[in-house]
């Protein structure tokens, strides 16, 4: 049951739109795309590849602009001109974790720069994601996948930012250590005030985790709803598809 219905969404975007030419062919990532995230909930963003949906989290912080529509924090407008912009109050976390450190840091060095936080703050944060202290001393090849992903949501919890937006980010780590991050960010979820925009091609892992799910095809939301909700009464067609390829698995 989603515990935030009655409340005002934390973000919104209200027909968004966005269009790129690759060659001389159109694509239209973002369809008139509505969504509503809730203080404290975990929406998940699902749909097959080339759907849209990393393309709804550069223009919801600002990496790519929008051809039109509105986004609103805490209800007021935002126009995402630059993430330098709107990293105040959304964090990205990406796939490849690595890849987001700086390789030549130790990461108490990187965490600290790229938060302004203190060591005693980042010694708690990194003890919230269930990490321990000594890593702080370590360059990012020298982490565990799983530790470098549980490194970025710590660098996502220092900055203090009011929403988390995860693209995929298990998809580079074990099934064991997916689980073990999922975890962590359903803990997060209860312990801090922070809401979650997770995306995933995973409909199985998104339904496990996630208040609300919003289905993506081809730059159109094509269901949405609670979980419970989406699942055992898909509106669209192409949900049930997705629901099968589950089940068949
Ligand atoms: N920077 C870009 N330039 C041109 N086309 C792009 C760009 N980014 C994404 N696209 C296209 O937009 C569509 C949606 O991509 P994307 O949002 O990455 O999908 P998903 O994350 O669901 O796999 C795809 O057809 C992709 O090729
Ligand atoms: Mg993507």
């Amino acid at each position: 049951m989603n515990r935030n219905e009655n409340k005002t969404p934390v973000l919104s975007g209200r027909d968004l739109n966005k269009e790129y030419t690759n060659r001389d062919r159109k694509v239209r990532p973002l369809q008139h795309v509505d969504f509503d995230l809730y203080p404290g909930e975990i929406l998940g963003i699902v749909g097959e590849s080339g759907s849209g949906k990393s393309t709804l989290l550069k223009v919801i912080c600002g990496i790519e602009k929008p051809e039109s529509g509105k986004m609103f924090y805490n209800g007021e407008e935002y126009t995402g001109k630059g993430p330098e912009k709107t990293g105040k109050f959304l964090q990205m976390v990406f796939q490849d974790a690595y890849g987001s450190f700086d390789p030549r840091m130790k990461m108490e060095k990187s965490l600290k720069e790229g938060t302004g936080a203190s060591k005693d703050e980042i010694v708690h944060a990194i003890g919230e994601v269930g990490l321990k202290e000594e890593l702080l001393d370590r360059r990012p090849r020298h982490l565990s996948g799983g530790q470098c992903q549980r490194m970025s949501i710590a660098r996502a919890l220092l900055s203090h930012a009011g929403v988390l937006l995860c693209d995929e980010i298990t998809s580079a780590l074990d099934v064991t250590t997916q689980a073990q991050v999922v975890k962590l960010l359903m803990e997060i979820r209860d312990m801090e005030q922070v809401s979650v925009i997770m995306v995933s091609h995973d409909l199985a892992l998104v339904s496990m985790i996630c208040d609300r799910i919003m289905v993506m095809k081809d730059g159109v939301v094509v269901d949405q709803g609670k979980t419970d909700d989406v699942i055992a009464n898909p509106s669209d067609e192409y949900t049930r598809k997705l629901l099968n390829s589950i089940i068949a698995v």
